[in-house]
């Protein structure tokens, strides 16, 4: 539970706040770092923190694509195919990396390392075609260097040792 396993950084949070729903997003952060994805569990948590309806949370939980409402890889690959990365091989480029790492749309690779994700504009458009690997902003990005990364961190993973994702 967040509020026993995290009681500062829960009451930090609200204290940024006039009133406790407004921090659901920082919450459903820490969920989703906690539990790795936001499950019906974890949005009935944050709800109850919030003081708010689970239907609220999980309308938020879903506009985003920041959080995942489905387990993920320990290494989440969101490839922006929005229009200005389409327009620079955004599309090439993400049905190259589901085929390098042998998944569908959406997949999650067979060793649970990694999830693959179409998703719209991550405001990087000066720097097309871009994908994100935990958050981590990788521009001017293409095949290549995205096999490379994924080499890196499955060598990574291999011997467990941490990365830094960039
Ligand atoms: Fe890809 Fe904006 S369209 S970052």
């Amino acid at each position: 539970m967040l509020a026993e396993k995290y009681p500062e950084r829960v009451a930090k949070i609200f204290s940024k706040y006039p009133d406790k729903r407004s921090g659901v997003m920082a919450l459903l952060y820490l969920a989703q770092e906690e539990y790795g994805w936001i499950s019906d569990e974890a949005l009935s948590e944050v709800a109850a923190l919030c003081e708010i309806d689970p239907t609220q949370v999980k309308s938020i939980a879903g506009f985003y694509t920041m959080y995942s409402e489905k387990p993920k890889g320990k290494y989440w690959l969101q490839v922006c195919t929005d229009l200005p990365c389409a327009l620079r091989g955004a599309d090439e480029f993400y049905k190259g990396l589901c085929d390098y790492l042998g998944v569908k749309d959406g997949g999650t690779t067979e060793d649970g390392l990694f999830t693959v994700e179409q998703v719209m504009c991550l405001a990087a458009c000066d720097h097309a075609p871009m994908m994100q690997c935990n958050f981590h902003y990788h521009e001017n990005f293409d095949l290549e260097k995205a096999k490379t990364l994924v080499d890196r961190l499955r060598a990574e993973s291999a011997q467990k040792q941490p990365s830094s994702e960039k």
